[in-house]
């Protein structure tokens, strides 16, 4: 079976999962870190080289405030946590998004973290954290303003400003709880990336999940403007 060198995951539907539990939202978010551990662990094994998650979006700071800070305090938490033994596993760690609206002491953890694990090899984990596609795109050409040594630039230059630089683009990209939209997750990177809409919520989303999700991949033909007959 073929596997996806890069997945990328909207982890949607915790509230959901709570509410249908007669439990506060807090509960579905601390399952889908359950789920986040299981699915990372997984994907390490199976040998996917790139994962990369939606853990907070820019639109999310909308939330209740008292939500925002459960969600802030959980992935702190979950940093202090789970690094090192993330770091053992050598994988590399790295956060996508804005960094001045974050908490200084998220802030110093993020940098902390990227540093200590810059150098491992075995699985590329990207936490995006104050991230929005729009926001990545603005951001890649406010760079390249600021440079000012361009005048025109190719695909393969703006590639380069992006957030994600310098991993490949997304090969799956799954999302959870059935909504079937991008929510300004990763705009640019997902132009030929086979999507994945599953019904199952976050907190449901095992790894036996992710194996269905792998074969289902299996079953695209992924013809990039080609004809079937060229491949
Ligand atoms: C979407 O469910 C989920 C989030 C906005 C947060 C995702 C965060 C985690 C799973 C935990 C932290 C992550 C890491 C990387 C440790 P929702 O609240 O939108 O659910 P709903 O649509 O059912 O209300």
């Amino acid at each position: 079976m073929d596997i996806p060198r890069h997945i990328a995951i909207i982890m949607d539907g915790n509230g959901r999962w709570a509410k249908k539990r007669l439990l506060p939202r807090f509960a579905g978010h601390a399952r889908g870190v359950k789920r986040v551990k299981e699915i990372v662990e997984h994907c390490s094994g199976l040998g996917v080289k790139y994962l990369t998650l939606f853990a907070f979006g820019r639109e999310n700071w909308k939330r209740p405030s008292e939500e925002v800070s459960f969600l802030m305090n959980l992935l702190l938490e979950q940093l202090g946590k789970e690094f090192l033994r993330l770091h053992e596993n050598d994988v590399k760690i790295r956060f996508i998004g804005d960094r001045s609206r974050l908490e200084e002491l998220i802030c110093d953890k993020v940098n902390f973290i990227e540093n200590l694990t810059k150098d491992n090899k075995k699985l590329n984990l990207n936490i995006a954290l104050d991230y929005s596609g729009s926001y990545d795109i603005i951001q890649a050409v406010n760079l390249i303003l600021a440079k000012g040594n361009h005048t025109q630039i190719t695909e393969q230059i703006f590639e380069k400003y992006l957030l994600t630089y310098p991993d490949p683009a997304p090969d799956l990209f799954i999302r959870t709880s059935g909504e079937m939209r991008i929510s300004n997750f990763m705009l640019w990177q997902i132009s030929y990336t086979e999507m994945y809409f599953t019904s199952k919520l976050w907190p449901d989303f095992n790894k036996k999940a992710l194996d269905e999700a792998i074969r289902w991949f299996n079953t695209r033909e992924r013809r990039y403007g080609m004809t079937s007959e060229q491949l």
